[in-house]
């Protein structure tokens, strides 16, 4: 088991047990879950609409495998659209955020707005199959850490071992586990990486212990994929490409089986009890 700094005390009692994972959340915000918003970079990537766009021209399904397959590369209108969100839109303060930095300036600074905001946790999204290099400065973690605001790194699923240990040993005791997988044409998300994501989060947990808050997604559709990452050690849960569907924004229904699941892991009423995750 990794040592790293001892985590401080509260509880993140803010994030709820059914997470909509970046950028679902931007739009999807139903009661009973936490949205992630963005992921914002520093500068423009083509703005809400563009990206709209982009995810119509760039996302493939393979009905065979109930697989997505998504190049989209962080479109995004800019950190600074924070400050502008959409009326009747989720406090940020009950809303995770998710950055990614393309230079160690870029990650300060994101770091920096972020957490004026004071969002419910900052995300830092090092794990975009679709940005080409991904980087960041060694300090980055334990500056982040130091905001004050909880920190969760969203990892890969693949060559993600070194990096949990790099963050666990900055500070860091979330981990949201995993992004997409990638493949020839973008980063493959839907229900061939459950399997993979099953694992990861097993192994993180073995790794890292009940320290380590984890949030689990990854081919999440129904109650039985909730509990098989709840078995596996996860704590919280996540959703993507499920949410991808034009309604998703207008009706909670495609989500209720797996808000309850997520509730019922959270509360013990199915299979481990997860830990609170723990504020860094
Ligand atoms: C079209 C599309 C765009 C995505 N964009 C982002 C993103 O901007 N930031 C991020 O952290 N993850 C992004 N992801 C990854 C999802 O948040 C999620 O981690 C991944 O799809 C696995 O979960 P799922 O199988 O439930 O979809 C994207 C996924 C898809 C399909």
């Amino acid at each position: 088991m990794v040592a790293g700094p001892t985590a401080s005390g509260d509880l993140l009692t803010e994030i709820a047990p059914l997470v909509i994972s970046a950028p679902f959340g931007n739009y999807v915000q139903h009661p009973g879950t936490t949205p992630t918003l963005g992921t914002y970079t520093w500068q423009r990537r083509g703005g809400r609409i563009a990206a709209m766009g982009r995810a119509a021209l760039t996302v493939r399904y393979y009905r065979r495998l109930g697989a997505w397959v998504n190049r989209i590369g962080l479109r995004n209108p800019g950190i600074h659209s924070l400050d502008h969100q959409i009326p009747g839109a989720r406090p940020i303060a009950e809303s995770i955020v998710s950055v990614h930095g393309f230079s160690p300036e870029d990650w300060f600074q994101l770091l920096s707005v972020t957490a004026a905001a004071r969002p419910a946790a900052i995300e830092l999204n090092i794990s975009c199959p679709n940005v080409g290099e991904i980087s960041w400065p060694p300090e980055l973690f334990s500056e982040a850490v130091a905001t004050g605001i909880p920190i969760i790194v969203k990892i890969p699923p693949v060559r993600y071992a070194q990096l949990a240990t790099d963050a666990f040993s900055g500070g860091v005791r979330h981990i949201h586990a995993v992004n997409t997988l990638p493949v020839r044409g973008g980063g493959m998300s839907g229900a061939p990486l459950k399997p993979i994501g099953l694992s990861v989060v097993q192994r993180l947990r073995d790794e890292f212990g009940p320290e380590l808050g984890i949030i689990a997604g990854g081919g999440i559709r129904t109650a039985a994929d909730v509990h098989e990452y709840a078995q596996a050690g996860a704590d919280r849960f996540a959703i993507g490409t499920l949410a991808m569907r034009p309604s998703a924004p207008f009706s909670e229904k495609f989500l209720a089986e797996v808000r309850r699941a997520a509730s019922d892991a959270l509360s013990g009423s199915t299979g481990r009890v997860p830990t609170p995750l723990p504020r860094d």
